[in-house]
């Protein structure tokens, strides 16, 4: 994974560039040196994250052959990076159908899967670090009660299993009815435990290759401590720098809906990493060539506060060619022959230099291809750059104070 930077380049000057780079690895050092365990720092190792891979790729087994769905339960950081990865790679997925519950207080949806679960054999994983967060709380009595209908007791302790921290509720239901328990560490917040069970498990019943998706982590892991200019330390000083600009907005952006799960993840771990005390730029998403007919006249005439991140992937999945049409009737045949993704790619060059032309300055991510290994690089890339960037910006990035005050209000 590696970042472009050209479409800043008239945007910011190479000294300050510069400064803000070393400014940038210095937080990193101290960062990734910090021995202050409050500041739930865990997901900067792979040490405690990958706890259990033993027991959890044997029950992923029994769950790839004997669910026909595997129900997800977990909101916020317990159930983004798993879903964003089981939705990028979906041609690569096997086993159950996933669903995903708990992640709202949508009674349609809970009805809905509700009967999509009929007749069906269910497994379900419900990720929660406290237990303490009324959306998977709620959904997860829900489902025990539906289960019990349907199940014997020792049928549904095989096919209910939690991931939580040891000491908190969960772990206590866990032993009084027989669960797998799983760690949740408690060092590792939600939106950073992409590597830890809660996104791991998910995937490995997902049939994705978890080891390749670990040994990216660690490629980006190593690189980044080796490495003073590394990604993660350039984006993060880009980033800052327009921040201070007053480009208080940027869009992840990518060509591909397939990822639009990827563009949720980083949504959540920028928007509840930096967003305190009256700072932070604004993370939002979209992906094109869909939304540039919507939000795509804003985003190239609109207010100039925008910048723009595109998530760029080489090698498609898939290649399908536009074929030729003897009548022409539609005078398409300058297209006779070309592949859509050759297309997609005009669209994204197309629109990096239009918005870049029209005020936005532009970030690219480059991916060679969308696999587990180049996602592993992408999350901690982003988790580091994350750390960093919030710290530069004065604020705690692993806290969330501010998701407190609607869940006091709605209790
Ligand atoms: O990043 C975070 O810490 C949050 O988004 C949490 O993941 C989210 O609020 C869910 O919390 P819990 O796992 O305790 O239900």
């Amino acid at each position: 994974v590696s970042i472009l930077l050209d479409g800043v380049d008239e945007y910011i000057k190479e000294e300050d560039l510069k400064e803000c780079s070393q400014k940038a690895s210095q937080i990193q050092k101290k960062l990734l040196e910090d021995k202050d365990e409050s500041r739930v720092l865990g997901w900067r190792t792979l040490e405690e994250s990958a706890v259990g891979l033993d027991v959890m790729r044997k029950k992923a087994e029994e769950i790839r052959k004997m669910a026909d769905v595997f129900v997800i339960v977990g909101v916020g950081g317990s159930n983004q990076a798993a879903r964003a990865m089981i939705e990028a790679l979906k041609e690569e997925r096997k086993g159950p159908e996933i669903l995903y519950l708990g992640n709202t207080l949508s009674p349609y949806t809970i009805s809905h899967t509700l009967e999509k679960l009929e007749g069906k054999s269910v497994y379900i994983d419900v990720i929660a670090k406290n237990f303490e967060t009324l959306e998977p709380g709620s959904h997860f009595r829900i489902l025990r009660q539906w289960m019990r209908k349907r199940y014997t007791k020792q049928e549904m302790a095989n096919r209910i299993i939690v991931t939580g921290t040891v000491g908190s509720r969960l772990e206590e239901i866990a032993k009084e009815q027989g669960y797998l328990f799983l760690q949740f560490p408690v060092s590792v917040g939600g939106r950073y435990s992409a590597f830890t069970p809660v996104g791991l498990f998910p995937i490995m019943v997902a049939g994705l290759d978890e080891r390749e998706f670990l040994n990216g982590v660690l490629t980006a892991m190593e690189d980044c401590k080796k490495n003073d200019e590394n990604i993660a330390i350039q984006y993060a000083a880009v980033r800052n720098l327009l921040y201070q600009k007053h480009y208080d907005i940027e869009m992840l952006v990518s060509f591909e809906p397939q990822y639009a799960y990827l563009e949720k993840w980083w949504v959540q771990l920028f928007g509840e990493s930096e967003g305190k005390d009256k700072k932070g730029s604004f993370p939002a998403c979209a992906i094109y060539s869909e939304d540039l007919h919507s939000m795509g006249q804003y985003i190239q005439q609109g207010v100039r506060m925008l910048m723009e991140t595109v998530i760029s992937v080489g090698k498609p999945h898939y290649q399908v060619q536009i074929p030729s049409d003897a009548a022409n009737l539609d005078k398409l045949n300058f297209l006779a022959g070309k592949r859509v993704d050759e297309v997609n790619k005009m669209a994204e060059l197309g629109t990096q230099i239009a918005h870049v032309d029209g005020g936005v300055p532009n970030m690219k991510v480059c991916m060679p291809a969308l696999t587990a290994q180049y996602i592993g690089q992408l999350f901690y890339f982003f988790e580091l750059a994350c750390g960093i960037s919030g710290s530069m910006l004065g604020v705690n990035p692993f806290d969330q104070p501010g998701v407190e005050a609607y869940k006091n209000n709605m209790f």
